[in-house]
């Protein structure tokens, strides 16, 4: 019997931690030899799918739900506006036909990194200065194409006539090809935004150099993709060099404030849930439809605007601003995303969540001591970033709260600004797909560009 992994993640977050007693402190011991059997008898035993996950919801009852007297969403003209983006082909435009589409030379390159894992980079061609955008947890390349012609970031960017190279993880739908494993191994998926952050854009940033011939680049990143960044450049320093400004919309590295509910979910469970994942052989996230729809239920409600916004496990994970969204342009957001990750990506969030660190990932006391040398895993070193950083963070976010924004801030040995996007309600998708955006972000973004 093959149970995909998110099952038991969940089941393990929502019980409470029980699962593990349930199965004995053997369980994590024998993991690799773990039966169907086995499964079977801890699923039954907390097969109480809803029960269980409104007990972790009421556990974590503070946290926010989606819909809320903040939030509130106009429920009559929701779904005509849905309906009318349905019709959009947008939505199912693959980025190189879409870019093309809207008029913008676009180009695909294909990387190596040092592991051997073949990556995609788009670049929309430029005479300008040469930036380097890269995509959060969940999304890829097209996040920063998906808000259409009028707010899209990269379009926006193109028009000012730099050169624009969007970086691509592995594991996303344009980075699934590595030149010996395949994503049908377990093994492909052993990673998380660590190696995205050490050996992925390490590749991609000296590929972009080789090729333009420039020196340096001006990184813009969003949540993951700062993470990422802050990984390359405290453990990688000599990248410092090759990065003249970092822009940071989003940045997540300590999460001890995180409102996200899913998140939460996720945090609990820490190391088990990568040994839970081993132990059935699938690491790739792959959000089971009944997950998701327990979820719905206790983040969004019910009803047709619940099972549109939440059927997508990103709005879940991230929250989102009715007032912000463009809902005639879901449809061609839902058409793109989400775009692949690894379980070990959550798990490594869910780690900072707990430990109220920005360190390594955490593989349990025994194998880390093996790794890095010590039971506790090493924090990051921020401290070793030269690169000016900007800060752009919001109020309402509710992954990079400003109370972890403020501790990253207090690390970071060279900020050069810090934004506060001055609207309170600004969530984490709204970064990349507010209605806004110009407004609220690009002008301040193009100001610290050309600075
Ligand atoms: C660079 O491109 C922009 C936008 O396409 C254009 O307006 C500008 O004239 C170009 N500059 C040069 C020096 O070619
Ligand atoms: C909202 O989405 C529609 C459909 O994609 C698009 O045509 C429109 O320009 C978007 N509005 C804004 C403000 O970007």
């Amino acid at each position: 019997m093959i149970l995909k992994c998110i099952i038991l993640i969940f089941l393990y977050s929502s019980s409470n931690g029980q699962l593990l007693e349930t199965l004995g402190n053997s369980f994590l011991q024998t993991v690799n030899t773990i039966t169907g059997e086995a499964i079977s008898s801890v699923v039954r035993a907390t097969s109480a799918g809803s029960m269980s996950s409104t007990r972790a919801v009421g556990r974590i009852g503070s946290f926010p739900t989606v819909r809320n007297h903040n939030n509130l969403v106009d429920t009559a003209n929701f779904l005509p506006q849905f309906q009318a983006g349905l019709q959009n082909e947008d939505a199912d435009l693959p980025i190189m036909a879409l870019v093309k589409k809207y008029g913008y030379p676009i180009e695909e390159h294909l990387v190596t990194t040092e592991d051997g894992y073949i990556l995609t980079l788009h670049r929309i061609k430029g005479n300008g200065s040469t930036l380097f955008l890269m995509h959060g947890l969940l999304g890829s390349s097209d996040d920063f194409v998906l808000a259409g012609p009028e707010s899209s970031l990269a379009y926006f960017l193109a028009n000012k006539g730099f050169d624009l190279w969007l970086g691509n993880a592995r594991g996303n739908k344009h980075s699934r090809r590595h030149v010996s494993m395949t994503p049908s191994e377990g093994i492909f998926w052993d990673f998380s935004w660590h190696e995205i952050g050490y050996y992925d854009l390490p590749a991609m940033i000296d590929y972009t150099l080789d090729y333009t011939g420039e020196k340096t680049v001006k990184y813009i990143g969003h949540s993951q993709g700062t993470t990422a960044f802050f990984v390359m450049a405290s453990e990688r320093p000599e990248y410092n060099e090759k990065i003249s400004l970092m822009i940071a919309m989003s940045p997540v590295a300590w999460m001890t404030h995180v409102k996200s509910p899913l998140a939460h979910f996720m945090a609990p469970s820490g190391p088990a849930i990568h040994a839970v994942s081993k132990a059935i052989g699938i690491y790739e996230f792959l959000p089971e439809d009944n997950f998701i729809k327990t979820l719905k239920t206790n983040i969004c409600g019910v009803g047709a605007f619940a099972d549109v916004i939440c059927g997508n496990i990103l709005f879940t994970l991230a929250g989102f601003d009715y007032a912000q969204l463009n809902v005639t342009n879901l449809p061609v957001i839902f058409g793109h995303i989400p775009s692949g990750s690894s379980v070990k990506q959550f798990a490594h969030y869910g780690q900072l969540v707990m430990s109220g660190d920005f360190r390594y990932y955490d593989n349990g006391p025994v194998r880390n001591i093996r790794k890095y040398g010590s039971e506790v895993p090493p924090s990051y070193r921020v401290d070793r970033i030269t690169v000016p950083v900007c800060l752009f963070y919001s109020e309402s976010d509710w992954l990079a709260q400003p109370e972890d924004v403020h501790t990253l801030y207090n690390k970071l040995p060279n900020v050069l600004d810090v934004y506060k996007v001055p609207y309170s309600k600004f969530n984490h998708i709204d970064f990349i797909w507010a209605k806004d955006i110009k407004r609220l972000i690009f002008r301040r973004l193009l100001f610290l560009i050309n600075f």
